[in-house]
């Protein structure tokens, strides 16, 4: 049986005042998912004492990206290491933010997830496709290279344990979520392409997931989680999410 895995991605939003008062309404009674939380980098270990109050045995923290190298004059980066010394159990790679905005490779995506594994945490990996690709039936084609991008680096063993997030772009902080069965299609693909290993992996949903949605894409067979944004910033909201799961 695989664990659901609820993982909240802030994003670039918060403050030291508002992970504070976030975890005061955060009432995770009755959920039996596991939930991650990953902060913007500065809010890191506010978040990692905060969780320590969070009468939950399955939180962990996660960050939002991390540098594919491991130390040395690389400035304004964060190592791996560094985010395994504040307690980081996950961490988010080839967010789709990230590959459009900040001109992330699927090469360089596969760096960092080689990165995060080698430091003994655990990547999310995001992917996901346009609009336009899903317009022309290239979905499969976009995601089937961004995960080979990172097996030709690292080997199909890489799947071994994984958490891979199906986002798609034109789902994202939109209100447009793919449908269950949309989704679901995505997921069934993505869990064969990896292989032997697929069983196992944890197969995420992320493209506004609200509480009023999360039932029924986690009805899915193949839909083991969500990576929610917008939804995640509002305690009630995203504790609703989890519960769902
Ligand atoms: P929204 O839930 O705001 O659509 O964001 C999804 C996402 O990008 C999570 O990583």
């Amino acid at each position: 049986m695989r664990k659901t895995l609820v993982a909240a991605n802030w994003k670039m939003n918060g403050s030291r005042e508002f992970a504070g008062e976030f975890f005061k309404a955060l009432d995770l009674s009755g959920v039996s998912a596991d939930v991650a939380f990953c902060p913007p980098f500065p809010y890191l270990s506010v978040v990692a004492d905060l969780l320590k109050q969070v009468g939950h045995q399955g939180v962990a923290l996660g960050a939002q990206n991390v540098s594919e190298r491991d130390a040395g004059a690389f400035t304004g980066e964060v190592s791996a290491a560094m985010l395994k010394d504040f307690d980081a159990r996950y961490v988010i790679v080839g967010h789709s933010e990230r590959r459009s905005l900040y001109g992330e490779s699927s090469e360089l995506v596969a760096r960092k997830y080689v990165a995060v594994r080698q430091a003994g945490l655990m990547p999310i990996l995001c992917v996901g496709e346009t609009l336009e690709e899903r317009e022309a039936s290239r979905a499969l084609e976009v995601i089937g290279s961004q995960l080979n991008a990172v097996s030709e680096l690292a080997g199909e063993d890489c799947w071994h344990g994984a958490v891979v997030a199906y986002e798609p772009v034109w789902a994202i902080g939109t209100g447009k979520t793919a449908t269950p069965e949309q989704a679901q299609e995505v997921h069934e693909f993505i869990r064969k392409r990896l292989g032997a290993a697929g069983e196992q992996a944890q197969i995420l949903y992320g493209g506004s997931v609200k509480s009023a949605n999360a039932a029924s894409l986690f009805a899915q067979p193949d839909i083991d989680g969500a990576l929610v944004g917008g939804a995640s910033l509002d305690a009630g909201e995203f504790a609703g999410i989890c519960r769902a799961a």
